[in-house]
């Protein structure tokens, strides 16, 4: 199976990172660091993932620090990036069908790392329902 899910983290969501690669296999994810928990600046991850992705669209992104905000924030910035962040399996279902995530961001201070497996799980096995959701998401680049 190809690499469909790029993943980076910050110090704060290294944990997570290497955890979710323990769980689900190295096979699943391109890992796009850090390589430690050493303290780094989560803006410097969210550019670098948002670039893969910008390379190959089929790509989807999972990124991880301690609260998720940070992260959220900053990909949000980009244009084409719809970053929703998730502490639970349902709002990745909404994050899908409603919002058309493109990036999933995870809480790695508050979110054990079966739920994020499941919060994963459901971000990749959803479709985007489009309709009135079509017409919102439009709206949202200004
Ligand atoms: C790092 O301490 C923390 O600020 C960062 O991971 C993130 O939660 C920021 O929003």
């Amino acid at each position: 199976m190809s690499k469909v899910l790029l993943i980076a983290s910050d110090h704060a969501g290294y944990e997570l990172k290497n955890s979710l690669i323990d769980l689900m296999g190295t096979e699943f994810f391109e890992d796009l660091g850090p390589d430690s928990d050493k303290s780094v600046d989560y803006p410097d991850y969210v550019k670098k993932l948002i670039n893969e992705m910008k390379i190959d669209s089929n790509k989807k992104g999972i990124l991880i620090c301690g609260s998720g905000l940070g992260m959220s924030i900053s990909a949000n910035r980009y244009e084409g990036i719809r970053a929703a962040l998730c502490s639970n399996s349902d709002m990745a279902i909404l994050a899908r069908k409603h919002n058309d995530a493109n990036i999933l961001v995870l809480p790695g201070r508050f979110i054990d790392v079966n739920t994020a497996k499941l919060c994963i799980d459901n971000f990749l096995n959803t479709n985007f329902e489009g309709g009135r959701h079509s017409r919102r998401i439009k709206k949202i680049d200004l």
